[in-house]
């Protein structure tokens, strides 16, 4: 297949669609667990083959991902779809697999600061605790996935050395994770650095195992994922309508929308398998349950010409 564009060469990417998990956790209104199965239900229509489900997390610490269990119980799993949710302690993996989750994420900083805010540890014992953690999944057949926060910079800590970064990808790596999701929590980053920390982590720490999860704070996201692109990154992950955030970082901006990058990805003959207009469709939707416009450019753009 021809591309027109000239850094990026990969025919292909796959998206992870994390607007029921990283969407929904930063939302004001709590959406009621069958809105959130019609939402997945859409974005398996639209042809995601991977889609962040929920977490198993403190219902106290994110109370809008309540209903774990009981979304899980009641959700139609489609084959050839993956659900993963995130999982942050034994509890949350006990919960998780109790049922019948098959792939969870396990989700550490490479800064110190955002760890004690997120996860009430400190980077170092964050890490050492997920390695009893992740055997455990593994052992129970489980997928598991390590997403690393705060890979470019840090709010409270400043700039994240690339050097911890690879560091703490290596250790997440060796604990057991099949695959890494390298976030820019706070959306702070650009394209120079993207290419600078992967230029780094590369020659040892294999690409295929590397996706990138940008915020768009700072309106950089869709620069930064086709500078990840162009450097043979070819799992993103992406949210329908832009939205998302953390809740223990509130400053982060939306996820990079699923839409934008169907957009760049259309017009560059890169293959997602994701469907743009329903995706638009989607956000349309997605914007009337949650009472309020979404971020997402394609979607405004598009509004007048999709039902
Ligand atoms: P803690 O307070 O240190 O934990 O919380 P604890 O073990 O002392 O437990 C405190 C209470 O929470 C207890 O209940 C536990 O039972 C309960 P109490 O006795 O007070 O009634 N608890 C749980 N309940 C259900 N499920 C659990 C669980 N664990 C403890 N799994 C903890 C530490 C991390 C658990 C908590 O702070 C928490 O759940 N935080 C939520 C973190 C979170 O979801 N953050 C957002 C997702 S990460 C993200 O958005 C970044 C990402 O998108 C990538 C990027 O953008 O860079 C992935
Ligand atoms: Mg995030």
């Amino acid at each position: 297949m021809t591309t027109y564009d000239a850094d990026v060469e990969q025919p292909s990417i796959t998206l992870v669609e994390v607007a029921p998990r990283d969407g929904l956790q930063a939302e004001s209104r709590t959406l009621p667990t069958e809105t959130k199965l019609a939402l997945i239900e859409r974005l398996a229509d639209a042809g995601h083959t991977v889609i962040e489900v929920t977490s198993f997390v403190s219902p106290k610490a994110v109370p809008q991902l309540a209903d774990a269990e009981e979304l899980l119980r009641t959700l139609k799993r489609r084959p050839g779809v993956r659900y993963p949710v995130l999982v942050p302690n034994e509890k949350g993996l006990e919960r998780a697999m109790s049922v019948g989750v098959n792939e969870i994420a396990v989700f550490a900083s490479a800064s110190d600061a955002y760890s004690r805010k997120n996860l009430n540890r400190s980077r170092e014992e964050a890490l050492a605790g997920y390695a009893p953690l992740v055997r455990t999944a593994k052992d129970g057949g489980l997928r598991v996935r390590g997403y690393l926060s705060m890979v470019i910079a840090d709010p409270w800590d400043g700039p994240t050395p690339r050097e911890t970064v690879r560091d703490a990808c290596r250790r997440l790596l060796d604990i057991g994770c099949d695959e890494l999701s390298l976030g820019d929590t706070s959306g702070v980053g650009v394209r120079y650095q993207v290419v600078a920390l992967l230029d780094l982590l590369t020659p040892e720490i294999p690409v295929a195992k590397i996706a990138m999860h940008f915020h768009d704070t700072y309106g950089q996201a869709l620069a930064n994922a086709h500078a990840a692109m162009s450097r043979g990154v070819r799992t993103l992950d992406t949210s329908t309508g832009g939205i998302g955030g953390s809740p223990f970082a509130k400053m982060a901006g939306g996820n990079l929308a699923t839409e934008d990058l169907l957009w760049l990805c259309r017009g560059s003959n890169i293959e997602t398998g994701v469907d743009l207009d329903k995706t638009v469709a989607t956000a349309k939707w997605l914007s009337a349950e949650l009472g309020h416009e979404l971020p997402a450019h394609v979607s405004r753009a598009l509004a007048h010409r999709v039902e």
